[in-house]
């Protein structure tokens, strides 16, 4: 799961995606990651904190970190929020099967939409729902599609 700084989005997703997949008793690994040094070691905003609390997720325990190279071997799939973070993604995918990796989650819901997951940072709380039921809606799909096998068939 991956934004730019690693604080409001991508935790919110790291968050809501691994409590399904407990939930749901299937094995994975998710992380989260970001393009932006300037929060790198960070834990995530408080107002994201306190609305994936509000659902029963803690991601207080997250620290934000840097994209590596290296995310393209250790994940199946790499999530962005919006094509900002697609552009940083692609720009070092080393070749084609790194960059066949990458979607924008909201992609899941509304294939070929280029729907973004917009940024909470500057906004209020409200910013920040919007943010936890948008993710939810596309962590439901990847779940339904692990479930269904087709996770790692596009
Ligand atoms: P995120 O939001 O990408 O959803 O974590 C941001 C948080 C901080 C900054 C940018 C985006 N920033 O530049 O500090």
């Amino acid at each position: 799961m991956v934004c730019l700084g690693n604080i409001c989005r991508s935790p919110l997703a790291e968050g809501i995606m691994k409590k399904k997949l407990e939930d749901n008793n299937i094995e994975g690994f998710v992380d989260s990651c970001g393009f932006e040094s300037f929060h790198t070691g960070d834990s995530p905003d408080r107002r994201g904190v306190e609305t994936a609390l509000k659902h029963g997720v803690d991601i207080s325990k997250q620290k934000s970190r840097l994209f590596k190279v290296a995310d393209f071997d250790n994940f199946d799939k790499i999530y962005v929020m919006d094509k900002n973070n697609y552009r940083d993604v692609s720009a070092v995918a080393r070749n084609e099967e790194d960059l066949k990796k990458v979607d924008l989650i909201m992609n899941v819901v509304h294939p070929g939409s280029g729907m973004p997951v917009p940024d909470p940072y500057y906004g209020g709380a409200s910013g920040f729902n919007k943010t936890w039921d948008l993710l939810d809606q596309a962590t439901d799909v990847i779940i339904g599609q692990i479930n269904n096998k087709t996770f790692l068939k596009e």
